[in-house]
């Protein structure tokens, strides 16, 4: 009897404590990031959100991109996010400093980790809150979807880290044009709205 309990014990060991380890190996951050590797444009892929209004606000995006770009100053990076929808493109340009494992934005308190990931192609960006919560995680590719043992990667990364279940972008629907100049009167109201939605993150 007490053998076979030590064989049960043994046994459910395994199962008691893989979630957490393999968890702990799925969302480690990168531990130095390369500004060469970040350098360009990414095209969203999926998102996966904690909240469930925020995951309504991100479906009703049709596509997303961020583009990494040099600036005058050295520690500064130029960032810009780019959404369409509903046939429109939203523009907003930030400067960033690049840290270890991310950045953050110059002009709005909010951090960015990225997290490791199989993919070579792929940027995970997690956004924390002041309570250091991950609140939500994007992941990003030079491509425009990425594969099924890919996505299944996202998805384990995103439970993790007690997300809703993931949405994948339409990789169908047309990337709005990269634009360099930030200045055009009619992006002042864009801007405005997703440094909000930014904020309240
Ligand atoms: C961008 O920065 C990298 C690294 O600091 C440098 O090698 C490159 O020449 C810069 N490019 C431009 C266009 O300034
Ligand atoms: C940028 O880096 C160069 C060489 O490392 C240095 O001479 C220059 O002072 C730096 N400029 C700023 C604004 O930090
Ligand atoms: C980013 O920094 C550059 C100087 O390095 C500045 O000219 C530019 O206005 C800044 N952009 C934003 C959106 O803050
Ligand atoms: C990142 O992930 C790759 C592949 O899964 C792995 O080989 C590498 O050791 C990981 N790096 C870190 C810092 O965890
Ligand atoms: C951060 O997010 C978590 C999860 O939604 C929440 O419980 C916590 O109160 C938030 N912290 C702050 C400072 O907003």
């Amino acid at each position: 009897m007490f053998a076979l309990c030590i064989i049960a014990f043994l046994c459910l060991l395994p199962v008691n404590y893989s979630a957490p380890a393999a968890c702990e190996n799925l969302v480690r951050p990168l531990d130095h990031l390369d500004f060469h590797h970040l350098k360009g444009r990414w095209a969203l892929v999926a998102g996966a959100m904690r909240d469930n209004s925020y995951l309504e606000k991100f479906k009703t995006r049709d596509s997303a991109s961020v583009s990494f770009g040099n600036t005058s100053e050295n520690s500064t990076v130029s960032f810009q996010r780019v959404i369409g929808f509903s046939g429109s493109c939203q523009y907003t340009q930030s400067n960033i400093t690049l840290k270890a494992s991310g950045f953050s934005f110059n002009d709005i308190n909010m951090a960015v980790t990225i997290l490791n990931m199989s993919c070579p192609d792929c940027l995970l960006m997690s956004f924390k809150n002041e309570s250091n919560d991950v609140l939500r995680l994007y992941l990003f590719s030079r491509r425009r979807a990425v594969d099924q043992k890919e996505m299944e990667e996202f998805r384990a990364q995103a439970e993790c880290l007690n997300m809703l279940e993931p949405s994948a972008v339409d990789p169908t629907k047309e990337l709005c044009p990269e634009k360099i100049s930030d200045t055009a009167d009619t992006d002042t109201a864009a801007q405005t709205e997703v440094k909000t939605e930014g904020q309240n993150a």
